[in-house]
């Protein structure tokens, strides 16, 4: 299993469980946050190993508490409901997320921009369209979970003009709000693994360098891009 410490600031320790989930030729991370002071856990995006996520939550002692999502696309969504059902908890996504995609399950609680903890996670969403309408990444701690808006080497496709605006947009609050010693939780990652340093993306991924909306459009809309497939994200 995959374990990363993150420093939260509480007497507790809070950990990061990397989660290498694939369907077919699919390659998608999930991630699981561990609160040992109580003894339970949340998952983001979880989809198509129920195996792997009760396992670790047997292995590591766990209650699954609540299910974060990133954005409603197929590969990010397909186990919240089923895990909410089976664990009695709740499924969270961005209110503009649930209107734009109509996704609806019976634990569905739909959020904005207001923190809130579970035990001792503590869950800052950022509101990040771009990708999708409603895509909202979360900040626990030190570590940043980004579904598709931010990868180690890219960033998520942005299907019009519009979208890739917000997408800049988005990526500029990212600069501003983020520490350089975040860690970085991509929903996808074929180069180097999850759990990099901001500052390695500040300074690695190419999304980054641009200064003006104009620019960063154009090369995020440039020809050759698949526009149409969730799963294309490079
Ligand atoms: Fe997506």
């Amino acid at each position: 299993m995959n374990i990363k410490h993150i420093d939260v600031g509480y007497s507790g320790v809070i950990q990061v469980v990397i989660l290498r989930i694939t369907y077919m030729s699919m390659v998608n991370y999930s991630y699981m946050v561990l609160d040992h002071i109580n003894n339970q856990a949340i998952i983001v995006d979880p989809a198509w190993d129920m195996e792997k996520i009760e396992q670790t939550l047997e292995d590591t002692g766990t209650v699954l508490r609540g299910i974060l999502l990133t954005h409603s696309h197929p590969d990010h969504i397909h186990l919240a409901r089923p895990l909410a059902e089976k664990y009695h908890c709740p499924i969270w996504m961005s209110n503009e997320e649930i209107e734009d995609s109509g996704f609806s399950a019976p634990q569905l609680v739909g959020i904005d921009k207001t923190p809130w903890s579970v035990g001792q996670i503590q869950i800052e969403p950022i509101f990040t369209p771009g990708h999708t309408p409603g895509g909202m990444c979360y900040l626990i701690g030190n570590s940043l979970f980004t579904g598709d808006t931010l990868f180690i080497e890219g960033c998520g496709l942005c299907p019009d003009i519009q979208s890739a605006h917000d997408m800049f947009e988005s990526i500029e609050y990212l600069k501003n709000r983020l520490k350089p010693e975040t860690l970085i939780f991509p929903g996808h990652s074929y180069g180097r693994p999850p759990g990099q340093m901001f500052s390695y993306v500040l300074k690695n991924n190419i999304y980054l360098q641009f200064n003006n909306k104009n620019d960063f459009t154009a090369y995020r809309l440039r020809k050759g891009q698949n526009k149409v497939s969730f799963f294309d994200f490079k």
